[in-house]
């Protein structure tokens, strides 16, 4: 379960402020599939941020599980960071000198994961994902953009994190292959009973999922 209450992000520009979020209250239930929409520069980004600990919150609080993760710390913080969250981003931000597998293994080897373990998992994933052995072994650049969204998906997911991040993961794709993205995205959320909050341009693909939040000019709009 995700708590938000009363979640403040000001940013100081010149001698004016800009509220990015602005006064939010929510939650999303374990294993729900949100999506956030609302025009360019109403807030989702940060809010995304402030969901992954990139940033600090002004003020309110962030309750992931039993953690408020507003109060962490250093250690604590990247720990959070590398074991309950995975991120996903429009560009894929695959490493582009190592194949679908390695990256796929990469957060885990930041996470102490012992080798053999790193590997099985990373192929799992990738089958689950729906990627060829022949696939899994590719670099970034030999795969179609669809592939490598599935590729930093099953990244994602490889340390196991109670939450995932997704900033317009299907921004870059056709509307079809978005489509697939979107409900392999929701079939995740339920198996791995994984919390998925998705920001998305998208209005038929925020249609589909399990909440939608609308945000205008950093504040919370009731759908
Ligand atoms: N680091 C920053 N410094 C100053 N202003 C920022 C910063 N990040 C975002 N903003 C401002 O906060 C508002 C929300 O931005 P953002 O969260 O990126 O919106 P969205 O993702 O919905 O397009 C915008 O007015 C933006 O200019
Ligand atoms: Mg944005």
């Amino acid at each position: 379960m995700i708590e938000v209450k009363n979640l403040k992000k000001t940013f100081a520009s010149g001698d004016t402020q800009v509220h990015a979020v602005n006064d939010i209250s929510f939650s999303v239930a374990d294993g729900q599939f949100a999506s956030i929409i609302g025009r360019s520069g109403s807030g989702k980004s940060t809010l995304l941020s402030l969901l992954g600990a990139l940033e600090k919150p002004t003020s309110g609080s962030i309750s992931v599980g039993d953690q408020d993760i507003t109060k962490l710390h250093d250690h604590a913080l990247i720990s959070y960071r590398a074991h309950k969250i995975g991120f996903v981003f429009q560009g894929y931000n695959l490493v582009p000198n190592l194949t679908a597998l390695e990256n796929v293994m990469l957060p885990m080897e930041f996470a102490g994961v012992p080798k053999k373990d790193r590997l099985e998992r990373a192929k799992a994933l990738l089958s689950r994902v729906g990627l060829s052995d022949d696939q899994q072994l590719r670099k970034p650049a030999r795969l179609s953009g669809g592939q490598q969204q599935r590729v930093a998906i099953a990244r994602a997911l490889s340390n196991k994190p109670k939450l995932i991040l997704a900033d317009e993961p299907t921004g870059n794709l056709d509307s079809q292959t978005g489509e697939m993205i979107f409900e392999l995205l929701h079939e995740l959320a339920k198996t791995e009973n994984t919390t998925i909050v998705t920001v998305t341009h998208d209005l038929s693909i925020a249609g589909k999922t399990d909440k939608t939040f609308r945000l205008n000019d950093g504040k919370l709009v009731k759908k």
